[in-house]
Parts: structure tokens; C-alpha cells; sequence
């Protein structure tokens, strides 16, 4: 026996042999798919048979391949991620009894036939990616892993909202929608599940998206000696896109093809955020937003949390505390800003209550499977939860919205959504109807949150009369950005977490969801006014701007830590309102290709080691323009990297050269930010909130540099869906040093100019005394107080303005 397990444990040593263990024993559980067999020709691809098993490969487009894994038949084509179908066809495809060669315009997919593997190449048959010649696909139980080989140079980013480095090498994630309190700066799973990432090496790039919702497994190296990559589902398909293209943008926007981008969010949405748990009574919400007002320090948006509802119900209002929400919310609005409640998911089990007793009668609630309807313990106690996998469900749900609607609630903030239960655990045998393929809470717990979104949205944005609805949730999934933006649940008011939730943001930037944020100040805990100050100031570049605080701690409004935080808190969010028509541009952007708003380094130099260094790796764009630096709270001097060009500190405008690393000063006044040599800025005088109307004339600050570049710069009304009817307008900012010109493109589209005249602010100019533009030559001047800083006003026009200097 001992001698027979010695012989067994030489030979499983060798890779052969275990390749011959999982594809070919019959009766052993785990088990491979074994050598190919045939393959068959179908509308947008091929199946291939192989002996325990069939690969369906699907053409989306040259890049972007599908794949299916299943022992027996498929299972029924249904995703709650993707919108598109497949639209092309291989190319070529060669079979010569060692491989089945397929291509398209871009891609050339080898399907090896013994054992059958996948191997991903470009056009010019530089390896991709592949399975690992010793595992490929095994399946286990309901178990199903695709084991892939892993380069030896090769980094992983993206995930979504997953805690950790940039580079995800060498660690392993869960992919399972959880009610994190106070999460720790590496805990796993959080509270949204996105199960696409981009992996890197050798100077090429590919995406891979596992649309599977159940309980998911990715590792990168982890605990298996970088022996592979891998991910697995705990159940359903093995069923994931492969993205082929030439570089991380282009990967994002295919991956956002497929799941969807954002729609433009209303102009509010982007201004600063006020939150606490919570604000009442109306009073109370009235006396923050005049002081919001007195202070002069700008906000859009306040935020009541569960407290203005009767004994905490959906839908409904604490009558004590707000006797009259539709005065209130008018009294707000005249003051500038706009409410966003916040609804859960649960439903509380009482007989009367109008949630409850609809729901019941409609039987629209999740249940177990003898039919009783499934009760798990929330805020307002026993509660049942809508099956929003069901359509007449979420027509109900956005129906009920109108209970916010009527009164003048334009935010809905669906919170507890992963679905959250006192316990964390809803049995596995729970059920629900999955648009018409009744499934377990297993498949559907991670499409939950999105679906809820879902049909808040849909259902909001029918009753709002062609307002665009502001939605936020918890919880999510591959998808979520077209229905809501996300915030990044309970943190704590820790530098560590302050530091972790920039990663965070750009981790959900890098997979499709641009619209992110932090609880900024911290949710658990109390910050001290050196850490509420920078985060303050960071959260001014990050794409949502909320302050939040949990219930019984300190006051976290911008005057509560004393008069100097005060001031700098204010300054932190006037030069969020200046940039608004940057920012307002940079979301149609994400809007119209993908590109998120907040851009890890790793977006534009991947392949810099630099970019995934701990000290550098929180670094990001923030658009097309700027360079953020975060620094932890008491650092006053951050080490900083800059990508490769010349960058300008927007505070001062010292200079610095990329691909060089520099000690800059970081006072809790000055975040290291930094503008590209040779971009444009289009900022805006200040204003209270975003419905106030700025000064008449665009700041447009142009920073001197060796390249050309190009801004699209965007307006539309930032109330209504009328842009997507035509009414907005863009056109190309130019700089171009070779020709020494900047240049206003013709405005396309219909919407009215916002800005009268325009203020070239030039940086970085030596020696300016004129420019001209088509209508003679002006006089510049030096811009008081910034010595080498030049500034002159032209006539804003719809026509092209060429500018020479
Ligand atoms: C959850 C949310 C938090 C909210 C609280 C009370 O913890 O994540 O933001 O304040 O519930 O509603």
C-alpha cells in the first residue's frame, strides 16, 4: 500500500499524468472535457464536441469572442448583464486533426484537439491567452473552473468593488453581494459583484467577463504557486466573453458595448452631496440647507436616510417628522438643492400597510419553495423581499416610486439591496422567477441589487415627465451602471480607507462603471478635521462627491470640525463647481464610449511598472486632463509619479516632466493635482449649486506643451433626455504647438451656447503679448497674482474660432 502511494504520488507529479487523471477516468468526479471529437458550423460561430463535453464559441464582434462550456446541453441564453447579441462570423476556420483554427479580422482562436484547449492570439499570432495545457476546463459537482496559463510577467486589474492592490496578482476574490459593516481594507467579497477583468502582459492586453451570477471564484496565482489563473462558477454555465483588444480603453469600451454605459446623470447629481444617517425632522433639513446657503458653500443635494419613514416602511413618510414633504421639498428646491431618499428592499410583513398587502395579493414576493413567502428581519423587523427578477415585480416597485415622486423626490438611494437580512444568510432554497426561468436565490442574489435599480429607475424616470432620476445603490452587478450609480457602502473614517476607496473607484472605473464614490469623511468612526479635509478635497476628484455618516456619531457637515476646516472645506468643493464643464464633458465621455471618469494609471500605461508601485498606485486621471496624487491625511509631502508628457501643479503651475518621479508638498490646502502640458481645462466661475447660473464667460485654461491634444467639450440641459434627441452640443477643443494654435471646433448639435464669452487662460506661454483670432489681434495680459499666467476674452461663437499666438 505504502509502496503503491509512493508510486502514485511519482507520477502525479508529472503533468501528463495528471492531465490523463481529469480527462480520462471514467467515475472520477473531476473531469475534464477530453480530446476533440468534431466541430459544427452555427449562426455566429462554432460548437465543438469534444468526448465529455461541447465549447460553443460566439462572434460579438472581431474582438470579441464568447465562450460556453457545457457536459450536456446548454442551459437556457438568458443574462441580466449583456444587451447585445452576437452580430459576426469566423472568418476562417481549418481543421487538420491537431487543430481547429479559427479567425476573425482581429483575432485568431486555436482550439487544440488533444486534449482540446483555447488558445487566444492577435492578428500578428502573439499569444493572448490560454488554457493551461495541464487543466483547461475542469468541471466538479456543480463546480465548473477554467484554469488558464499565467505569464510570468502578467498583472490583473479590474473586479469591480474588490479591496487590494491595483495589480490583483497573486491574491483571490469572491464574487458574492455582501453586507459589509465597517469592512476592512482587504476584506472580500464587498457589496457588488462584477466579474470582469483585464489581464496584462508582454505588451499585450485582454479582458475576460465570466457572466455567470452565481457564487463566483477568480485567483490570480493565489495559493497554487503562479502555478494559473483561474475562475470558476459554484453553478450554472461556464459562460464568459473573451475581449481581444490592443489596449485597456478599447477593452473598456467593448466590455461597456456589451453591458451597456451610463445614461448622462442629471447636472445635480454631480454637485456636492450632503448625507447623514439621518436628517429630520423637516426642520432640521431645512436649517442645513440655509446654512449650506449663509456659508456660501456649495451644495445640490441633500439626503434624508431611514428615519423619514414610519417605522422605517418603503414608500411611505413619518408624518411627525414631516408633516408636509411636498412643502419641504419646494422649500428646498428654492433654495437649490434636490432631495434623495433612501429606499430598501424589504417590505415590512403588516396588514394594512400598502406594501405589504399589494405585494401579497400580487405575489410578488420571493418565497420558498412550498410556496410561502420567505420573511427575513430588517430595519422595520419581519419583512418580505419583491422578487425583482419578475417584470410585473418591477413595474409594481416603479409604480411605487410615485409615493416620492409626487411630492418632489428626484433621488432614490437603494440601500440593503445585496439583499441584506439580519443573519446574512436567505436559505439557498429560496426562490424566484428569474424573467421566466424560476431559479434559487443562489442564481439570483447577485443580480438582486441590479435589478432593484433597475426597476427604481425604469420606474422613476416614467414618472418624472422627462427628468432624469438620480439612482445610487449598494449592491450590483455587471450592468449596473446603466440604471444607477454605486457608492462603496459602510467604510470607516481611516486614511487607510480613504486611500483604499480611490482603488476602489478606479477598480470600477477599469469595469464599466464610471458613476462611484466613497462615503466620503467616513461612515464608522469619526475622522479627525485633518482626514475629513483631504478626503474632502480628494472626493472633489472623484466622479460621486458624498459626505455620509452613520447614525450616533459626530457631525460631519462641512463647519463642524471649527472655522479653519470650514474654510478649506469650502475651497474643496468651490473647485468642485469650477470644474464643472470639465466634468460635465468627461461623463458624456463615459457616456458615449466607456471611458470612465476616474482612470487608473494602468489605463493609459499599463505597462509601466511605476503605475502598480505601492506608492503610486492610488495615483489617477480624473478625465482626459488632470493628475490626481492622493495623500494620506497627515503627509505633507507626497512622492509622486507622473505618466509620460510635462504636467503643470494646478496650484502654482510649477512644471514637471513625465516619466520622472518628484517629492511635492501635499498641506491639507493643496492636494497634489496636476494638469497635462498641452491640454485644455474648460472651467467656470463659482456657484452655490448647479442650477445657479455661472458668470457668463468659459474659463478655458490651455497648458503649453510638446503635444497636440484634443478636448470634446459637451453641453446639454442636464435636467431632461432631450440629448438624446439631438438637443445638446460638443465641439473639439484643439491645441496644437506645431501650428501655435488653439482652436474651438463648429458646435454640433442644437443646444444654445451656455457661455457668452470665452477666457483663454494660457499657462506655460513664454513671452505673450498677442494673439489673434479671426477678427484681428488682441492685447493679452498678465493674470494678477500668476506671474508667466496670460489672459485675454474673445466673443464665444458657434462657428470654428481659431486662436494664433
Ligand atoms: C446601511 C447603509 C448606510 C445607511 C444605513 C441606514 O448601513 O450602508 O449608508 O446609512 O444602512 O440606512
Amino acid at each position: 500500500m505504502i509502496l503503491f502511494r509512493n508510486f502514485y504520488h511519482l507520477l502525479i507529479s508529472t503533468t501528463l499524468l495528471t492531465v490523463f487523471l481529469i480527462e480520462y477516468s471514467p467515475g472520477r468526479t473531476a473531469e475534464g472535457l477530453g480530446n476533440f471529437k468534431s466541430y459544427t458550423k452555427i449562426d455566429h460561430g462554432v460548437l465543438v464536441a469534444a468526448d465529455n463535453g461541447t465549447i460553443m464559441l460566439e462572434v460579438y464582434s472581431p474582438t470579441v469572442i464568447r465562450v460556453r462550456v457545457t457536459k450536456g446541453e446548454f442551459l437556457k441564453d438568458f443574462s441580466y448583464a449583456v444587451i447585445r447579441n452576437p452580430e459576426g462570423m469566423f472568418t476562417g476556420i481549418q481543421e487538420d486533426g491537431k487543430e481547429l483554427r479559427l479567425s476573425t479580422d482581429s483575432l485568431e482562436i486555436f482550439v487544440s484537439e488533444k486534449p482540446v484547449r483555447l488558445h487566444f492570439y492577435n492578428r500578428q499570432h502573439r499569444l493572448l491567452n490560454e488554457d493551461d495545457a495541464g487543466l483547461g476546463f475542469v468541471s466538479e459537482g456543480t463546480q465548473k473552473t477554467s484554469y488558464k496559463h499565467l505569464f510570468p510577467d502578467e498583472r490583473f486589474i479590474g473586479l469591480g468593488e474588490k479591496t487590494g492592490p491595483l495589480d490583483r496578482r497573486g491574491q483571490s476574490y469572491v464574487n458574492w453581494n455582501t453586507d459589509h459593516y465597517s469592512y476592512g481594507v482587504e476584506d472580500d467579497p464587498l457589496y457588488a459583484s462584477i466579474p470582469f477583468f483585464i489581464g496584462l502582459h508582454d505588451h499585450l492586453t485582454y479582458g475576460i467577463f465570466l457572466d455567470n451570477s452565481y457564487r463566483t471564484n477568480f485567483d490570480f496565482g493565489a495559493s497554487s504557486d503562479n502555478r494559473f489563473s483561474s475562475f470558476s462558477v459554484s453553478d450554472g454555465e461556464m459562460n464568459y466573453y473573451f475581449f481581444g483588444d490592443c489596449s485597456v480603453g478599447e477593452i473598456i469600451s467593448s466590455y461597456t458595448a456589451l453591458t451597456g454605459r451610463i445614461q448622462m446623470p442629471p447636472r445635480w447629481s454631480l454637485g456636492y452631496q450632503q448625507c447623514r444617517w439621518s436628517y429630520y425632522p423637516d426642520a432640521e433639513v431645512l436649517k442645513l440647507a440655509a446654512t449650506f446657503r449663509e456659508k456660501q458653500i456649495p451644495a445640490d443635494v441633500i439626503y434624508l436616510d431611514i428615519h423619514y419613514m414610519d417605522g422605517y416602511k418603503v414608500f411611505t413618510w413619518d408624518l411627525n417628522r414631516f408633516p408636509d414633504p411636498k412643502k419641504m421639498i419646494d422649500s428646498l428646491r428654492a433654495a437649490g438643492f434636490h432631495l434623495v431618499t433612501i429606499i430598501d428592499p424589504g417590505i415590512k410583513v403588516e396588514n394594512g400597510y400598502f406594501a405589504h398587502d399589494e405585494g401579497v395579493a400580487g405575489d410578488y414576493f420571493i418565497k420558498y419553495p412550498d410556496g410561502e413567502n420567505y420573511i427575513g428581519s430588517v430595519w422595520p423587523g419581519r419583512c418580505h423581499f419583491p422578487d425583482f427578477t419578475n417584470p410585473d415585480v418591477r413595474t409594481w416597485w416603479g409604480k411605487s416610486v410615485s409615493r416620492l415622486v409626487t411630492p418632489g423626490v428626484e433621488g432614490f438611494w437603494n440601500d440593503m439591496n445585496e439583499p441584506a437580512v439580519w443573519g446574512q444568510h436567505i436559505p439557498d432554497i429560496v426562490r424566484l422567477s428569474f424573467d421566466g426561468s424560476p431559479t434559487t436565490i443562489q442564481e439570483a442574489h447577485n443580480v438582486y441589487g441590479m435589478e432593484m435599480a433597475r426597476s427604481t429607475f425604469e420606474g422613476a424616470r416614467a414618472l418624472m415627465s422627462g427628468k432624469r432620476p438620480f439612482v445610487l445603490s449598494r449592491a450590483g452587478y455587471a450592468g449596473i451602471q446603466r440604471y444607477s450609480a454605486l457608492w462603496t457602502g459602510d467604510n470607516a473614517s481611516t486614511d487607510e480607507h480613504m486611500l483604499l476607496a480611490v482603488r476602489l473607484v478606479n477598480s470600477m472605473g477599469v469595469s464599466g462603471i464610471p458613476f462611484t464614490g466613497p462615503d466620503i469623511g467616513g461612515f464608522s468612526g469619526d475622522p479627525t478635521p485633518e482626514l475629513f479635509t483631504r478626503w474632502l478635497s480628494i472626493g472633489a476628484y472623484t466622479p460621486f462627491y458624498r459626505n455620509h455618516k452613520q447614525y450616533g456619531r459626530k457631525r460631519q457637515e462641512p463647519w463642524s470640525f471649527g472655522e479653519e476646516t470650514e474654510k478649506l472645506a469650502r475651497q474643496c468643493i468651490e473647485q468642485r463647481y469650477r470644474m464643472m464643464p470639465y466634468l460635465y464633458s468627461t461623463f458624456f465621455t463615459a457616456a458615449e464610449t466607456g471611458m470612465p471618469v476616474a482612470r487608473t494609471l494602468a489605463i493609459v500605461q499599463p505597462f509601466d511598472e511605476h503605475v502598480y508601485w505601492s506608492q503610486y498606485q492610488n495615483e489617477y486621471l480624473f478625465g482626459d486632463n488632470l493628475l490626481v496624487a492622493p495623500v494620506a491625511s497627515k503627509e505633507s509631502y507626497a512622492d509622486v509619479y507622473f505618466p509620460s508628457g510635462g504636467w503643470y501643479r494646478l496650484s502654482d503651475d510649477t512644471y514637471y516632466r513625465g516619466d520622472t518621479s518628484a517629492l511635492v508638498r501635499s498641506p491639507l490646502d493643496d492636494l497634489p493635482v496636476f494638469t497635462r502640458a498641452g491640454s485644455v481645462l474648460p472651467f467656470q466661475s463659482v456657484v452655490q449649486n448647479t442650477s445657479q447660473r455661472t458668470s457668463d464667460t468659459l474659463q478655458l485654461h490651455v497648458y503649453f506643451g510638446k503635444e497636440a491634444s484634443t478636448f470634446v467639450y459637451y453641453e446639454d440641459d442636464g435636467i431632461t433626455y432631450d440629448y438624446q434627441k439631438g438637443i445638446s452640443s460638443s465641439r473639439e477643443i484643439r491645441f496644437e504647438p506645431s501650428e501655435k494654435r488653439v482652436t474651438l471646433g463648429n458646435v454640433n448639435g442644437s443646444y444654445p451656447l451656455s457661455f457668452h464669452f470665452v477666457k483663454l487662460i494660457l499657462h506655460g506661454f513664454k513671452e505673450l503679448k498677442t494673439i489673434t483670432t479671426g477678427r484681428g489681434s488682441l492685447n493679452v495680459m498678465n493674470l494678477p497674482g500668476h506671474p508667466g499666467v496670460y489672459a485675454v476674452t474673445i466673443e464665444n461663437s458657434r462657428s470654428r474660432i481659431s486662436i494664433r499666438w
